[in-house]
């Protein structure tokens, strides 16, 4: 792909007003020079507001990690699409391993999700991944196919023009222990195959990121893969100087 190299900061349920403050303010004068990557921070619900304001000029680009698969009613505790563009949010994670396993989300919901966003102008990073067991067993690929299927058979393979998945092996998120290049390679092939077989300018514009234990040290070889169009950075997002070597690492 022609276009850069994304890496997605997620924050995950970290943070507080000030602590978000400094982190900013120390991933900022070097992601600003960082010019390969093109970098987006994925932030609790209640500071989009604070992260509007902290990012606004900047070039990074801002989401949330969740959205409502409704347009607007009666849902005590959802946000919606919309509420999320208000406060000038590009991106949104959605059915991250997380969420589906905590509360049950079912690949109908995300891809109900999915589509909100899409409807919204909001990019959605999917996140698809297999259990540990799941690749013991060498179904990986049945299980992630699963995952792009229900979208694929719901709304059509165009429905991944312009958007982002992120694979994910769950074994490998806060494990410390991130898939091999080869693992991730073969499973990005494979997921652009799987998207490409249902609508090929769809796939050819499709972002496929890498996440699970991305460090500064792993990053290197991961972002360095062809295959590999950026990465999904959870834990080491929150260290302002191990983000920073992560996003510095994109050739
Ligand atoms: O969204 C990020 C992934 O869950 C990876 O998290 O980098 O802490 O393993 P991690």
């Amino acid at each position: 792909l022609a276009s850069k190299k994304l890496v997605v900061a997620n924050w995950k349920m970290h943070g507080n007003l000030m602590r978000n403050q400094q982190l900013i303010q120390a991933y900022l004068p070097a992601l600003a020079a960082c010019t390969r990557a093109e970098v987006v921070v994925c932030v609790p619900y209640p500071y989009l507001a604070q992260i509007q304001t902290l990012l606004t000029g900047t070039s990074v680009a801002w989401g949330a990690q969740n959205v409502a698969k409704y347009e607007e009613g009666a849902y005590t505790g959802e946000v919606g699409a919309q509420m999320l563009t208000d406060f000038g949010a590009r991106y949104v994670i959605i059915g991250h391993s997380e969420r589906s396993t905590a509360y049950c989300e079912s690949d109908e919901n995300i891809a109900e999700k999915f589509m909100m966003a899409k409807r919204h102008g909001l990019t959605p990073i999917l996140c698809v991944g297999e259990t540990l067991l799941e690749r013991e067993a060498g179904v990986m690929e049945r299980v992630v196919g699963k995952q792009l299927e229900t979208i694929i058979r719901l709304f059509g393979g165009e429905a991944f023009a312009g958007s982002i998945v992120s694979y994910e092996p769950i074994w490998a998120i806060g494990t410390g222990l991130a898939a091999t290049s080869e693992q991730a390679v073969a499973m990005h092939q494979f997921i652009r195959e799987s998207v490409a077989a249902s609508d090929k300018t769809a796939a050819d514009t499709l972002k496929i990121l890498y996440g699970g234990s991305v460090n500064p040290q792993n990053a290197v070889q991961l972002l360095n893969q062809k295959e590999i169009d950026g990465a999904l950075v959870g834990r080491c997002s929150l260290d302002a100087e191990q983000f920073i070597k992560i996003c510095q690492a994109v050739p």
